[in-house]
């Protein structure tokens, strides 16, 4: 990975907040395995330093990200790797203890949207564009979205989602409860981080528990997240996926 393709930053003007920013705008984004190994590594970093009381996924102008890397997941199609590389950022982030919100200008494909159900507030641009092509590319719904999609958004706009493959405009997913606020591509980021520092100056003990409840104990998401897994990394070797992949690579 270059060293930029993650930003992990601790802004001045917002104390106690930890920013990931995805950066690889030449790639829309895409996420590869050092990309969620440096993701994981902040949220542990966040979960550990008592001055860090929030944090704040942003991505680049007008992308905010188009998913895992076709190439790793081809990777993955012809044999190569072992877990998923996006396994254990998914664990990091259904366990992380920081309140997590999160800023959306553009493209959200695959788990650039799935990230969001775990966010606890969702900023997004009218512009975005939430969609997980995953039954299209052969694959499952992963980051226990077809556990928490359901509950929020109800069975018909979980299915049209994550597996009729629908795209949701930023006011659809307002709509669906799984962005809090629309607002204008250039207010995104001013206003993802004033949504950060704001929850990062409320007492952090309080802030927890209040989490805690409203999120409950994680176990039923965790435990989905262990079962698509293994639909998603049999799904990743099958013939219909590599297909898929191998068809995105050769556009
Ligand atoms: N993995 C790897 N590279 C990706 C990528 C991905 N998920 N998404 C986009 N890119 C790359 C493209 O290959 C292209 O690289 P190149 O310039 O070297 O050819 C570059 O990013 C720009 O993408 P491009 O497709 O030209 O932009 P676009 O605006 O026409 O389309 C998308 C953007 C996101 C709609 C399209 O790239 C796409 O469908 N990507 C795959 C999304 C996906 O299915 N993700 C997995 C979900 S589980």
């Amino acid at each position: 990975m270059s060293d930029n393709h993650i930003l992990v930053e601790r802004p001045d003007a917002q104390p106690g907040v930890l920013v990931i920013r995805l950066n690889r705008p030449e790639k829309k984004n895409a996420i590869t395995t050092a990309m969620y190994a440096r993701m994981t590594e902040a949220l542990h970093e966040a979960d550990n330093d008592a001055e860090i009381r929030a944090v704040a996924f942003l991505g680049t102008d007008n992308c905010f990200s188009a998913g895992n890397d076709m190439a790793d997941f081809l990777t993955y199609a012809m044999g190569g790797g072992g877990r998923p590389s996006a396994a254990d950022f998914l664990q990091a982030l259904a366990t992380c203890d920081k309140p997590m919100v999160s800023g959306v200008d553009g493209l959200a494909i695959g788990i650039g949207t799935t990230i969001h159900l775990h966010c606890d507030m969702t900023i997004a641009s009218d512009r975005s564009l939430f969609r997980t092509p995953f039954v299209d590319l052969a694959l499952v719904p992963e980051a226990a979205s077809s556990l928490i999609a359901p509950r929020v958004m109800g069975h018909q706009r979980a299915f049209a989602l994550l597996a009729a493959g629908e795209s949701f405009s930023a006011e659809q997913a307002r709509e669906a409860g799984i962005v809090w606020k629309v607002v204008s591509p250039d207010a995104v980021e001013a206003e993802t981080l004033a949504l950060a520092a704001n929850l990062a100056a409320k007492p952090p003990h309080a802030m927890k528990i209040a989490r805690n409840l409203i999120r409950g104990n994680g176990d039923d998401v965790l435990a989905r997240m262990e079962e698509e897994l293994v639909h998603f990394t049999a799904q990743l070797r099958s013939a219909e996926a590599r297909a898929a992949f191998e068809a995105f690579m050769r556009r």
